[in-house]
């Protein structure tokens, strides 16, 4: 199985920061060829970063989607601005959006039904917080992300990233062991969903992956890629951690 590596850059870099992060970086990783590499920068550097990933391997991601096609829903970006961007992926459901723009379940589905249907890979994250881990909930937590927010979609164009929130920007990892015991279960629910299809999907670890920390994971049977925020804002960290092999 081809890896995947995507880089959330969340609310870091202006227009001009990203391409001259992509002038660097891109010729670092142009050799790579057994991972996809790709990168979601803010919405308004995006059509800058697809003209300079032009007939690259780095393929372009948006961080959230609106679910209708247009009108007025302002602030919202649609599927087909997204498209027409330059983006061939989105990321749907990350715990930052869900935490502090309350994003439910339903509508994360809506919004990977919408990504779908307009032909983007979807990104779909899920994980679970301190909180919940500590009581015991965990797999309770992920089992019903996974279900709401995948309800009537299918396997095609699917990645999912497994982000326990306590790892996200904490400098606090999942040990190996406690990711690959997140990602058996969650191909357990992929299997129930898409029968043997399950088995080549991509399930990516996300949270305070590092250069130092994901050969480890990657090592891990049911892990098959990264989804990396603060080690992705620098080109050698990140140009490292897409070579991590
Ligand atoms: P982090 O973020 O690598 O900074 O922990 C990961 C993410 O939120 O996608």
């Amino acid at each position: 199985m081809k890896s995947f590596i995507a880089a959330n850059w969340k609310m870091n870099k202006t227009i001009s920061e990203t391409r001259e992060f992509l002038r660097e970086f891109i010729p670092l990783v142009k050799n790579v060829s057994d991972v996809d590499i790709v990168i979601a920068p803010p919405f308004t550097a995006l059509s800058a970063a697809a003209e300079a990933m032009k007939g690259t391997n780095v393929q372009l991601a948006a961080q959230d989607i609106f679910w209708e096609e247009k009108g007025a829903f302002t602030g919202e970006v649609a599927p087909a601005m997204l498209l027409d961007a330059g983006c061939t992926h989105v990321i749907i459901g990350h715990s930052e959006r869900r935490q502090y723009f309350h994003e439910d379940d339903a509508a994360v589905n809506k919004k990977v039904k919408a990504a779908h249907k307009a032909g983007l890979g979807v990104i779909f994250c899920f994980g679970e917080s301190l909180g919940e881990r500590e009581a015991g909930k965990t797999f309770d937590v992920i089992r019903r992300e996974i279900d709401k927010g995948l309800e009537g979609i299918g396997a095609e164009n699917l990645v999912v990233a497994y982000e326990p929130i306590w790892a996200i920007g904490t400098g606090k990892t999942a040990s190996p062991e406690q990711a690959q015991e997140v990602h058996a279960f969650v191909r357990d629910i992929l299997r129930r969903l898409y029968g043997s299809t399950a088995d080549g999907l991509r399930i990516l670890y996300g949270g305070s992956v590092t250069p130092e920390n994901i050969s480890a994971l990657m090592a891990c049977p049911d892990v098959n890629g990264g989804l990396v925020g603060g080690a992705s804002l620098k080109t050698d960290s990140f140009a490292k951690l897409v070579c991590y092999k």
